[in-house]
C-alpha cells in the first residue's frame, strides 16, 4: 500500500492509486451513486447537469479505480451496466442483442493504440486494419426491427439492454423507411443508428419555447431525447427529428462481407446514412479524416462529438467481440469538449435590431473546442433567474457548433459568498427609453424605437420601405452609409438631407458612387414623399405591433393626424374615455392600443412626432367608400349620458360610418349629439350654431333607430 495520503485532500481529489483500500470502497460506492444520478438526469429527465467531460472523468476514475483493487467491484457498478432503466410510460422492448456503448480515446496515440491491439488481437503482420471512420452523431441510439420489409416496432436504446417501444414516434422521421426499398429482402432486419435533431430546428424550437415561458432544452441532443419521448407522437411529428443509419442488430441472414458494403446497402433499403463516412486505410488516414471533421464539424447541420472508427471487415468484428459493455472492433475518438468552466466576469446587455434586450456573459476568455470564447448569451430575463446566474459565478460555458455560446449552469462553490441576484433593468442602456416586457413574452424591448441608436438603421429602413415612407434610392445600404455619416439619424434628417448636404463633409454628389444625377434623383425622390397618407405616416413609425392593416384601421379611425396623435395621448391613461375607443375599434385590442401608449409616452417619441409634422405633411385619410352613410365625412361630437348604447359605442359606430368624432365643439363640427346632463358642450355648440341631436334623433339619422 502507498504512503498515508495528506489529511487535507479529499478522498475524491486523490489519484486512484494513492487510495487505501477503504478509501477506495468508499470512493467506488460515491462514484456509483453519483454515476447513476447523473444518468438518471441524462436518459430519463434529459437535463444533464455536468458536462460530457466531466461525466466521462467520473467513468474513468471508477475504472482506475477498480483495475486496481478488482475485488472491489460492487454489484452496483457503473462499469456493469450503460445508462438507466427506462421510464414507465412506455412499453418496454428487450434488445434481441444488447445495444452496446463505445469506448472512447481523445489523443491520436490513443487511436494508434486501439489499431495497435487489434493487430495483435488478430495476429496480424504487415497486413493494413482498413476501418470506416464515421461522424459520432450528437443524438440518442434507436433500433427499428423490418419483417418482410416493413416496419413492425422501433425502439430506444434505453439501458442497451431494455428500451422504450417509441414505434409511433419513429414513424415520424422521414429518414428511415416505413417499407424497405428493393427486392430480396431479408425476412427479419433490425437497423440501428442515431435520432438527432438539426441545429437549425434545435433553434427554432428553444426560441419558441422561450416566448412561451418554458425551460430550454440545453442542446439539440436533449431536444431530441425529450422529443422521441413524446406520449403524443404528433408533437414528435412536430420536431422534425432525423436519424442516421449505422449498425444492425437481429438479422435473419449475414449483411455481407464488409461494413462499408453493409453502409451501401441501408442506402439501397431507403436509410439516411451519413454523407460523411469513409473507408479509411490505416491509422495516418484514419488520422486525416479525424483533423478533416473537427474542422467543419461547425458547419455541419447537426452536432457531432467525434469520429467512430469500425473495422470494415466483419469477419475480424466477429472475432473481436466485445469487453465489458463495448466492442473490440469500434472506438470513438472524441473532440475536445465544448463545455468548460469558467468565470462570469459582468452580464451586460444588449439591444438588438428589433429592441429586445439580451443578457450577455462577460467570461475570462476560454478556449472551447478550438475557439476562444469571451461572451455567451444568456437568453433572457427568466433563465437568468431561472439559472440563478450572476456576476462573479464560476459557470459551464457550452459552444454547440456555431451556435453562440451559452452558459449552461452555474458551478455550486460551497462557502464562496456570491453577488447579489442580476436585476434585469428596466431602462434601454442605449438610449435610456423605458424597456417594457409585455404579457406572454419574454424579451424586454426598449420603447425608444426611432431614437435608440441599436435600433435606429432598422427603424430607419423601415420608415423609407415600400409601405411606409416609399422612398426610392434610399435603401438599407444607402441608411447605413448616412447613418455613419451622421447625416440621418432621426427620420426628420431624411427630409433635411438636401439643405444639410454642403454642410456635412463632401457632397453627396462628389461621393464614391454617387453623381450629380443620382443625388438629384434621390432628393427628388425625397421631396416627393414630403406629403404623406396618414396610414402610411402610422406604419411608417415602426410601432410594435403595428403593422400595415392596423395602421389603416387607425388611420380610418382618427382620419387626421392630430386627432389620432391626440387621442393615443390620451389614451396613455388606461382609464381614459379615449383608452375606451382605441380599444373598441374592431381589430384593435389591449395589445395595440398598449404599444401606442408606450411609444407616446416616450419623449423621445414625442420630438420626433413633432419634428415630422413640422416637415412633411399628413394628409387626411380618405373615407373608404365602402362606407357612404348620411354621416360620412361629417364631424360628430357626442356630450352627456346616452341611454341606449355606452359612448365609447356610439362613437365606433358613428366612425364605423365614416364620421369624424372630435371630442370638442367648435365651427368645423356638424352635429353635437347630446344625451342627459350635457354641460358645458351644449351651450358651446349652440353658441356656434351648430346642429344638436338627442340620442333618438341621431339613431334615426343613421339608421340605427
Ligand atoms: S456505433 C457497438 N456509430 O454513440 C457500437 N455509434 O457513445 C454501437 N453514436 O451508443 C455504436 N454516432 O448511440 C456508432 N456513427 C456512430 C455513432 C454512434 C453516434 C452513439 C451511439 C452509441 C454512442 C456511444
Amino acid at each position: 500500500m502507498s504512503a498515508k495520503p495528506p489529511a487535507d485532500i479529499p478522498v475524491k481529489e486523490l489519484a486512484a492509486e494513492r487510495l487505501t483500500a477503504k478509501q477506495a470502497a468508499r470512493e467506488l460506492k460515491r462514484l456509483a451513486e453519483e454515476i447513476a444520478k447523473h444518468d438518471r438526469l441524462y436518459y430519463e429527465l434529459a437535463a444533464p447537469v455536468i458536462s460530457d467531460a466531466e461525466y466521462d472523468a467520473l467513468r474513468r476514475r471508477n475504472e482506475a479505480i477498480e483495475a486496481r483493487l478488482p475485488g472491489l467491484v460492487r454489484p452496483d457498478s457503473p462499469s456493469l451496466r450503460v445508462g438507466v432503466a427506462p421510464a414507465a410510460s412506455f412499453a418496454k422492448v428487450r434488445h434481441s442483442k444488447p445495444m452496446r456503448s463505445l469506448d472512447n480515446v481523445l489523443e491520436e496515440a490513443e487511436l494508434e493504440a486501439f489499431f495497435g491491439r487489434i493487430r495483435r488481437f488478430l495476429g496480424l503482420e504487415e497486413e493494413a486494419i482498413e476501418s470506416v471512420g464515421e461522424p459520432k452523431i450528437d443524438g440518442l441510439g434507436a433500433a427499428l426491427t423490418y419483417e418482410e420489409g416493413r416496419l413492425v416496432q422501433g425502439a430506444t436504446r434505453g439501458d442497451g439492454e431494455v428500451g422504450e417501444d417509441v414505434t409511433a414516434n419513429l414513424r415520424t422521421i422521414g429518414d428511415l423507411p416505413e417499407r424497405l426499398k428493393g427486392t430480396h429482402l431479408p425476412k427479419r432486419l433490425e437497423v440501428r443508428g442515431e435520432v438527432y435533431m438539426s441545429r437549425a430546428d434545435f433553434k427554432a424550437l428553444n426560441e419558441t419555447r422561450a416566448k412561451e415561458g418554458k425551460a430550454l432544452f440545453a442542446n439539440p441532443r436533449n431536444a431530441a431525447a425529450g422529443s422521441l419521448r413524446q406520449l403524443d407522437s404528433r408533437i414528435t411529428a412536430k420536431r422534425r427529428l432525423h436519424f442516421f443509419a449505422y449498425g444492425w442488430g437481429e438479422l435473419s441472414e449475414p449483411v455481407g462481407e464488409r461494413y462499408s458494403g453493409f453502409l451501401e446497402r441501408l442506402r439501397e433499403w431507403g436509410f439516411a446514412v451519413n454523407p460523411l463516412a469513409e473507408r479509411c486505410a490505416g491509422l495516418e488516414e484514419a488520422g486525416d479524416l479525424y483533423r478533416r471533421l473537427l474542422a467543419t464539424r461547425n458547419k455541419l447541420p447537426y452536432d457531432i462529438d467525434g469520429v467512430v472508427y469500425k473495422v470494415d471487415r466483419l469477419d475480424w468484428q466477429d472475432r473481436l467481440g466485445e469487453v465489458s459493455r463495448a466492442p473490440r472492433w469500434a472506438i470513438a475518438y472524441k473532440f475536445p469538449p465544448e463545455r468548460a468552466r469558467t468565470k462570469l466576469l459582468r452580464i451586460l446587455i444588449q439591444v438588438g435590431r428589433t429592441g429586445a434586450l439580451t443578457p450577455v456573459a462577460e467570461l475570462e476568455a476560454i478556449r472551447l473546442a478550438g475557439v476562444t470564447v469571451a461572451r455567451a448569451t444568456l437568453h433572457n430575463e427568466d433563465e437568468i433567474a431561472r439559472k440563478d446566474v450572476r456576476e462573479g459565478d464560476t459557470v459551464i460555458v457550452q459552444r454547440a457548433g456555431d451556435v453562440i455560446p451559452q452558459i449552461i449552469e452555474v458551478v455550486k462553490e460551497k462557502g464562496r459568498r456570491r453577488k447579489r441576484r442580476f436585476t434585469f433593468p428596466d431602462r434601454c442602456p442605449e438610449c435610456g427609453s423605458h424597456a417594457v416586457r409585455e404579457e406572454g413574452e419574454a424579451a424586454r424591448r426598449c420603447t425608444g424605437g426611432l431614437i435608440c441608436p441599436a435600433q435606429t438603421v432598422e427603424r430607419l429602413r423601415h420608415f423609407v420601405s415600400r409601405d411606409a415612407f416609399d422612398i426610392e434610392g434610399l435603401g438599407e445600404k444607402q441608411i447605413l452609409a448616412f447613418w455613419r455619416d451622421k447625416r440621418i439619424e432621426t427620420p426628420g434628417d431624411i427630409f433635411r438631407l438636401e439643405e444639410t448636404d454642403s454642410q456635412k463633409g463632401p457632397k453627396l454628389s462628389e461621393r464614391e458612387g454617387w453623381g450629380e444625377k443620382s443625388a438629384r434623383n434621390l432628393f427628388n425622390a425625397i421631396r416627393a414623399r414630403r406629403r404623406i397618407a396618414l396610414h402610411r405616416f402610422i406604419y411608417a413609425l415602426g410601432v410594435r405591433h403595428i403593422g400595415e392593416t392596423t395602421a389603416r384601421l387607425l388611420a380610418h379611425r382618427y382620419g387626421t393626424f392630430t386627432a389620432w396623435r391626440d387621442a393615443i395621448e390620451v389614451a396613455r391613461d388606461r382609464s381614459s374615455e379615449a383608452y375606451q375607443e382605441l380599444i373598441a375599434i374592431d381589430g384593435i385590442g389591449p395589445k395595440v392600443a398598449g404599444a401606442l401608449a408606450e411609444f407616446i409616452g416616450e419623449p423621445h417619441n414625442r420630438k420626433v412626432l413633432d419634428d415630422l409634422s413640422a416637415l412633411v405633411t399628413v394628409e387626411d385619410e380618405a373615407i373608404p367608400a365602402a362606407t357612404q352613410s348620411p354621416v360620412t365625412g361629417k364631424t360628430v361630437v357626442f356630450t352627456g349620458t346616452l341611454a341606449r348604447m355606452t359612448r365609447s359605442e356610439a362613437k365606433a359606430r358613428a366612425q364605423v360610418l365614416g364620421a369624424r368624432v372630435s371630442g370638442s365643439v367648435s365651427a368645423k363640427t356638424d352635429y353635437l349629439v347630446a344625451g342627459a346632463d350635457p354641460g358645458s358642450k351644449l351651450t358651446k355648440a349652440k353658441g356656434l350654431g351648430v346642429r344638436v341631436l338627442s340620442e333618438e334623433e341621431w339613431l334615426e339619422l343613421i339608421g340605427g333607430g
